[in-house]
């Protein structure tokens, strides 16, 4: 059967994630999700004290650090999920923390990061069977996408969902912040210069504001079973 390439873009929290890596489950597909290469290379720099009290980078030695860091995503089969590895080291819980999410929408604008990152990802789906979650899969990194969808929901919905999660993990977040957060990463994230998020031309824009998860499902699946017969 046709081994099709499928982009997932949308703002942060809208469950892009989940329904990504529930339709490669079901469709036997690779996910990749592309905003935890970004968090782990931000998770490098705050580790390697590259911000300073501004927020600001320090460029050169990150380009530097960039070029000994790998980022890899193993699927860990006891979870059913991804994990996301850098230089090997298992960071899954460290990269969705707070820390890290204030920061990245910095480091996800520098155009030399994302040079890497694009790379990184084109190379992973050469083969085609690949569900890849980001921000600018369908305009950049697969233009060619045969199945393009754009998710996208309120902001207060979303926000509610991010802090139910991280609430959960213990963090101890308000949701004022976690909005705050969420808004601040959207207008970074649809107005840097290198590949801001939009959507595609040709992309089928999901709002999930009021579907449930099962209706979510039913639609992709069905997009799919039309994409692979074109
Ligand atoms: O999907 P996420 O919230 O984990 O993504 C983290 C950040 O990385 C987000 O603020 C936007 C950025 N990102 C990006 O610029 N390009 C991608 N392909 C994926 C994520």
């Amino acid at each position: 059967m046709k081994k099709i390439t499928i982009a997932f873009d949308g703002y942060s929290s809208c469950g892009k994630s989940t329904m990504a890596k529930e339709l490669a489950a079901r469709v036997g597909y690779t996910f990749v999700d592309t905003g935890a290469m970004y968090r782990a290379v931000t998770l490098m720099a705050l580790r390697a004290n590259l911000f300073d009290g501004e927020g600001k980078v320090d460029e050169d030695a990150l380009r530097k650090l960039l070029a000994t860091v790998t980022v890899t995503q193993k699927y860990n089969p006891e979870l059913g999920q991804a994990e996301t590895f850098l230089n090997g080291e298992n960071v899954e819980g460290e990269i969705r923390n707070m820390e890290v999410s204030d920061r990245v929408s910095i480091i996800a604008a520098l155009p030399f990061v994302r040079t890497e990152m694009v790379r990184q990802q084109q190379a992973m789906g050469e083969q085609g069977g690949i569900v890849m979650d980001g921000r600018d899969i369908g305009t950049t990194v697969f233009p060619n996408a045969e199945m393009k969808i754009f998710v996208t929901a309120l902001p207060q919905v979303r926000a509610q969902r991010r802090y139910l999660e991280l609430k959960g993990k213990g963090e101890d977040v308000t949701i004022e912040e976690v909005l705050r957060n969420l808004e601040e990463r959207d207008y970074i994230d649809s107005h840097r210069e290198v590949s801001p998020l939009r959507q595609a031309d040709d992309a089928v824009v999901l709002d999930n504001t009021n579907l449930t998860r099962a209706e979510q499902s039913a639609m992709l699946f069905a997009l799919y079973n039309e994409r692979i017969k074109d």
